[in-house]
């Protein structure tokens, strides 16, 4: 059964971010599988696991927006077992309910 964490703070800049990153880096080490969604304008996780924020074509937004695959925009990061799209793809149905979910939360 999935698991959904949320690492939540009212107050900015006190390591939410940071956590998050931590946590999933070291799910693949504990033999579980893991998929971090980079939903912050910011970037921060994306460029946190060693992605070059400048040089993605395609991200969430596209997912959200176009109507993408989900697993079309899975990267690979700078830990191994952490995005590695063998073990990460979404399953059927995952871009359609996260469209759902975030359409009803701006309302
Ligand atoms: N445990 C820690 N000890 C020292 N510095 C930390 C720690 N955790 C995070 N930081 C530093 O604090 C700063 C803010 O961290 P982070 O970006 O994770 O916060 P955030 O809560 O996600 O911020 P925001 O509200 O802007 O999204 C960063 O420079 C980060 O490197
Ligand atoms: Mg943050």
């Amino acid at each position: 059964m999935p698991r959904v964490y949320a690492v939540v703070n009212q107050k900015g800049g006190v390591g939410k971010t940071t956590t998050a990153i931590n946590v999933a880096a070291n799910l693949p080490e504990l033999g579980l599988s893991g998929l971090i969604v980079d939903m912050d304008p910011q970037g921060n996780t994306t460029s946190g696991l060693g992605i070059v924020r400048s040089e993605l074509s395609h991200s969430i937004y596209n997912v959200i927006i176009d109507a993408e695959d989900i697993n079309d925009v899975i990267r690979p990061t700078a830990v191994p077992g952490l995005g590695d799209r063998a073990h990460q793809l979404a399953p059927p149905g995952t871009a359609a309910a996260l469209r759902a979910r975030v359409a009803a939360r701006c309302l």
